[in-house]
Parts: C-alpha cells; sequence; structure tokens
C-alpha cells in the first residue's frame, strides 16, 4: 500500500523503515526541514539499533521517501500515520495541538477520501476528537476520512525488533473497512512475511502476534493502561528494595523469585533510579489526568509516581552517605541516557543526579557510550568524557546512572586504580556486590548489599 508518515521522530522512522521493509511505499514527512536533508542524504538522526541497515535497505529498494512536502505526502498515500510529538503540559495533561495542525492539513490537503491512523500516544477519546475535526476542516469537500487508533508498543533500544515481533498489534477502529485495511498494511508482520534485520537466518519460533481489532476509545486506553502498568512495577520494586535495605534481604533474589510466577512476570521488576525517557513519565501523568477528569481517583499510579521522584533522593543520599561533604569533590558519572542503547537523555534520571552533583559544589565528569552530544547540549557545565576511565580518573566517587553493558563490563581493576578513591555508588544495579569486594571497592547499589565497612557504620 502507499503510506504517509507525518512525524520523523523515533516512532515516524521506525514505523516508516518497518513498513517499507515489509513491502509498503512509504512517504515519510516533517516539518523539520534539517532532518529531512539528514535523512536524504543517508544520515539517520536518531540510535537505534538496526534502523539504519533498514533504512538504507528500504531506500535501495525504492521504498521510502523523505520530503518536507505534506502535501504531497498527504496526496500520494492512501493511509497516514500520524506520529507527531504530544509533549506534556504545565497541568499533566498532553499538548495536542499538533495532532490539530496535522488533522488541518490533511482535510485541506487530501484530494480522495483516507485512511488517519494516530499513533501519537493520545488521551483516550482524541481519535474521537480527531474524526471529527477532520470532519469539520474538510466541509464541503465530499471527503471522507476514517480515524484508526493504532497505539506503539516499541521500547527504544529494541524499536526494530519490536515492531518485526510484536506481542500484540491493537487497533482501534469505526467500522469493519478500517480493520481489514489495517491488517493488510500489517499482514507481512503478521504472516512472518520480510526480511527480518534483527535474526538474519530466521527468527526464533514464537507466536506469531495477534491482531486485536477494539474500540478507538478502548485502543488508546490500552496504551495508557499498559505503560502506566509497567510504570507502577518499577516503583513496586523500587520500594521492595527500600525495604530490602532496612531488612537485610536481597531485592534480586526477592524479585527474581516474584518474576518466576507467570501471573507476576519477571520483567520490569530492576530497581535503582526509576523510570525515565519520554513516555512513562508523561504518560502516567496524562492518564492521572484524564482519570481526574472524569471523577476517577488514580492514586495507586499518584503514588508511583511520587515514589519514582524520590529515587534520586535516595541515590543522594547514599551519595552523601559514601561522600559525607560533596562540595569540591570529583564524581565520575556513568551513563547520561535515561537507559541503556538509546542516546536519548529526555526525562533521565542521570541528568537529574548530575544537576544535584552540580547544586551541591561538586566537580562532575561524565561519560556515555551514545548521549554526549545530546547531554553537553543542555548542560555544558559538566566536564565529558568519550573514554569513561579518563572520566573516573582521579574521582573519588563513581556513579552508575545508566545500565549500559559497558559499564557491567569495565575493568573495574583498571578504574579502581586510577580512580582517588574505590567507591562505587550504583544506581542501576549493574555491578556485582562479590565482584566489587574481590577488588576491594567500597560498593553501595539499590535493594543489595552494601560492600565497605567503613560505609555500613555511616549515619543514614
Ligand atoms: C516504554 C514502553 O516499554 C514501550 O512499550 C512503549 O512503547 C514506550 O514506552 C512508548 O510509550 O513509546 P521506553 O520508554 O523506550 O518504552 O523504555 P523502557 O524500556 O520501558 O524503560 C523506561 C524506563 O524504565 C527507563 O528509564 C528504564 O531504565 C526504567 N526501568 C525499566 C527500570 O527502572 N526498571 C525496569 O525493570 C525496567
Amino acid at each position: 500500500m502507499r503510506l504517509a508518515v507525518i512525524g520523523c521522530g523515533y516512532v515516524g522512522l521506525v514505523t516508516g523503515a518497518c513498513l517499507a521493509e515489509a513491502g509498503h511505499d512509504v512517504v515519510c514527512t516533517d516539518v523539520d526541514g534539517t532532518r529531512i536533508d539528514q535523512l536524504n542524504a543517508g544520515i539517520v538522526p536518531i540510535y537505534e539499533h538496526y534502523l539504519d541497515e533498514v533504512l538504507v535497505s528500504a531506500r535501495e529498494a525504492g521504498r521510502i521517501f523523505y520530503t518536507t512536502d505534506v502535501g504531497q505526502a498527504i496526496r500520494c498515500s492512501e493511509a497516514i500515520f500520524i506520529c507527531v510529538g504530544t509533549p506534556p503540559k504545565e497541568n499533566g495533561d498532553a499538548d495536542l495541538s499538533a495532532i490539530d495542525n496535522v488533522a488541518r492539513q490533511i482535510a485541506i490537503e487530501a484530494r480522495s477520501s483516507k485512511l488517519v491512523i494516530e499513533k501519537s500516544t493520545v488521551p483516550a477519546r482524541t481519535g474521537l476528537e480527531l474524526r471529527q475535526a477532520l470532519t469539520a476542516y474538510s466541509r464541503g469537500s465530499g471527503l471522507t476520512f476514517r480515524v484508526v487508533s493504532n497505539p506503539e508498543f516499541l521500547r527504544e533500544g529494541t524499536a526494530v525488533e519490536d515492531f518485526f515481533h510484536p506481542d500484540r498489534i491493537v487497533v482501534g477502529v469505526e467500522d469493519e473497512s478500517a480493520a481489514a485495511e489495517m491488517r493488510e498494511i500489517y499482514r507481512p508482520i503478521l504472516e512472518r512475511k520480510f526480511r527480518c534485520p534483527v535474526h538474519p537466518g530466521s527468527c526464533p519460533s514464537a507466536q506469531s502476534a495477534q491482531l486485536l481489532v477494539t474500540t478507538i476509545n478502548s485502543a488508546e486506553l490500552i496504551k495508557h493502561a499498559s505503560n502506566s502498568f509497567l510504570a507502577l512495577k518499577i516503583s513496586y520494586a523500587n520500594v521492595i528494595a527500600d525495604l530490602c535495605e532496612k531488612i537485610g534481604a536481597d531485592v534480586e533474589e526477592v524479585t527474581h523469585a516474584m518474576g518466576l510466577d507467570p501471573r507476576i512476570g519477571g520483567q520490569f521488576l530492576r530497581a535503582g533510579l526509576g523510570f525515565g525517557g519520554f513516555c512513562f513519565p508523561k504518560d502516567l501523568q496524562a492518564f492521572v489526568h484524564l482519570a481526574g477528569t472524569v471523577g476517577v481517583d488514580f492514586g495507586i499510579l499518584k503514588a508511583a509516581e511520587r515514589v519514582n521522584k524520590q529515587r534520586i533522593d535516595r541515590f543522594v543520599e547514599k551519595v552523601h552517605r559514601a561522600l559525607w561533604v560533596v562540595k569540591g569533590k570529583r564524581v565520575a558519572i556513568l551513563g547520561l541516557a535515561f537507559k541503556a542503547n538509546t542516546d536519548d537523555i529526555r526525562f533521565s534520571p542521570a541528568l537529574d543526579v548530575a544537576k544535584r552533583m552540580l547544586a551541591e559544589g561538586a566537580d562532575v565528569h561524565a561519560t556515555d557510550p551514545e548521549a554526549l552530544s545530546r547531554a553537553k547540549a543542555v548542560l555544558p557545565e559538566l566536564t565529558y568524557h568519550d573514554d569513561p576511565y579518563e572520566a573516573l580518573r582521579d574521582a573519588e566517587a563513581a556513579l552508575i546512572c545508566t545500565d549500559w553493558d559497558e559499564f557491567r563490563g569495565l575493568d573495574w581493576q583498571r578504574a579502581g586504580e586510577l580512580m582517588a578513591r574505590r567507591l562505587v555508588i550504583d544506581g542501576r544495579n549493574v555491578c556485582s556486590p562479590a565482584h566489587m569486594r574481590g577488588l576491594d571497592f567500597e560498593y553501595l547499589s539499590f535493594g543489595r548489599e552494601l560492600v565497605g565497612a567503613s560505609l555500613a557504620h555511616a549515619a543514614h
């Protein structure tokens, strides 16, 4: 099919690239001319595993094009994916002005009826508003627009893999013909007829994805309910970690055993600095706000949000416990991205830690495998190093803030020789306490044994 993708952010690019790779003809458009120029020059503006290779392959096959001409993109396509941003407003509600603008453009530029697919994360009932807006803006044209809600469940860092191997594809529709068109768009994925960039031989045999047809409101709710539940799980694990510290238990032993119960599941129970990124914090807020507007008190989510905000305080308490006075001390921050395998620093807990250390007068040296240039732009006060060992040189403490494998696999013996004090405060539980003890480090993490006699006796 001929598809348009409006908005070349991470969701738009992954969606456009993967659908082109799966055999559709895709035109991607964005108001950001620099981004379109980069894409036309073969430069991928975000760091995402396998995305470069999928974009190259789709481009060589002549299946993907980029343009700033949104009118052309709309006119030449049968179905349009809206992938524009929905940033949070002051009150936690989502700002839907970009969606409204796109609705106006579609209504004005279209010369034939279209399937309009809402892929941006939006509060429930946005799809119905979108349909009304399309009808109002196209009055007198004789065109009809069918709206579909097709939420995405991609995780940054594994988005291409997730797109080709989804657990479920949700399509919220108003009529069966829209569902049939969505089934056609996703047929290569459902029937597993695509060249998988992640598993070049053959994909591990897993069950094929289910296509779930729902109402538009349900589809929108599924997205927010899923993200919020995962965030809730993380906050739950974090409170368990706090309890483990007080009681003298090990959070990983506890969450591992809990997760073996299939009713609970082992994922998203990793304790640490808590959740960040552009999805969980804002989606949680938007969900709480939506519930509030219809008179439902989502206290359980408010608590999850509060627990998450307190993670930074809990981490800084550990820094104080180990360093006592922070002012004037050199500290190394390992990791700036909100999680591993991405260069995304939006709402990153690591940046909150860096800001707190700066505010206390520390000499902050930072490193990250991918996020340095983005971090430099928002926090120029830090000293940045490409080489983690240079960040650690002469540091009185290493603060691990992102769960990159690079930090797990660091030569910690070498790091210890370079540091002014062998002290690691691990906000992502990436190292093992036993390993760090073996290397004569003092070591604090979340919900696990504390290594270092003097720390054990320090006030807390
Ligand atoms: C999340 C969801 O997992 C996706 O399904 C969804 O499509 C996406 O939001 C979205 O709405 O676009 P993402 O934000 O890429 O994906 O990242 P996650 O892997 O979910 O991690 C979110 C945060 O939680 C990270 O800061 C991560 O470090 C933290 N986390 C995750 C934990 O602290 N503990 C865990 O056990 C898991």
